[in-house]
């Protein structure tokens, strides 16, 4: 399976990935319009044949933190590492971003946990990331969960290492 930044001509083959889990409540329906809008921020799957078979997107909001959505793999091929595969290609998008935190809105928290997320309370979330929650159907009685991956603080090098104290007389 060859993960790679997705094009437009794959926004239908998107579209028809989200809409068969949007249609069991496990996702959120994006209209074509909203997919050609966010491509950019799109990584795809395709199989042996070209077919896509999985996507994932990135959306940044702000210096420090972006929101891992849009995560679908296709039934058939579900169960066999890709799901990871593209959340940990999404962690690498924003690595090559400087992003230090990505975070995710999701039923499916015991995967995302396998993925190095950890869960967060929703009120830990910037305010600015409600405003595509209040469109969405479910709002306000969803049930996801919200989990982050933020990469550790660096560890501080280069200073000679401390000397003992020595105690004078
Ligand atoms: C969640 C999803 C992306 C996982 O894709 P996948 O390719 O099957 O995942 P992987 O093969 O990488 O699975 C890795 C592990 O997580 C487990 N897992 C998969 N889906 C899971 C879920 N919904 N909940 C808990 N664990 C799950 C797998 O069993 C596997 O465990 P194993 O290594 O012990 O076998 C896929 O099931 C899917 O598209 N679901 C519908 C849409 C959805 O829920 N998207 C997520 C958030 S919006």
């Amino acid at each position: 399976m060859n993960i790679r930044p997705a094009r437009v001509g794959d926004v239908p083959a998107i579209y028809e990935l989200i809409r068969v889990f949007a249609e069991r409540n496990l996702m959120i329906r994006r209209s074509l319009g909203e997919l050609y809008e966010s491509i950019r921020e799109f990584l795809v799957a395709g199989d042996d044949t070209g077919s896509i078979v999985g996507c994932v997107a990135l959306h940044v909001f702000w210096d420090d933190l972006a929101e891992l959505r849009c995560l679908a793999v296709a039934e058939q091929v579900q169960g066999q590492g890709l799901g990871q595969r593209l959340v940990e290609a999404c962690w690498d998008s924003a690595r090559a971003l400087e992003i230090p935190s990505v975070f995710t809105l999701t039923h499916a928290v015991a995967f995302f946990e396998r993925c190095g997320y950890h869960q967060i309370e929703k009120s830990e979330l910037p305010h600015k990331i409600w405003n595509e929650c209040v469109r969405c159907p479910l709002f306000p009685n969803c049930q996801e969960v919200a989990l982050i991956r933020s990469i550790a603080p660096e560890p501080v090098t280069g200073l000679p290492a401390r000397e003992p104290a020595i105690l004078e007389a």
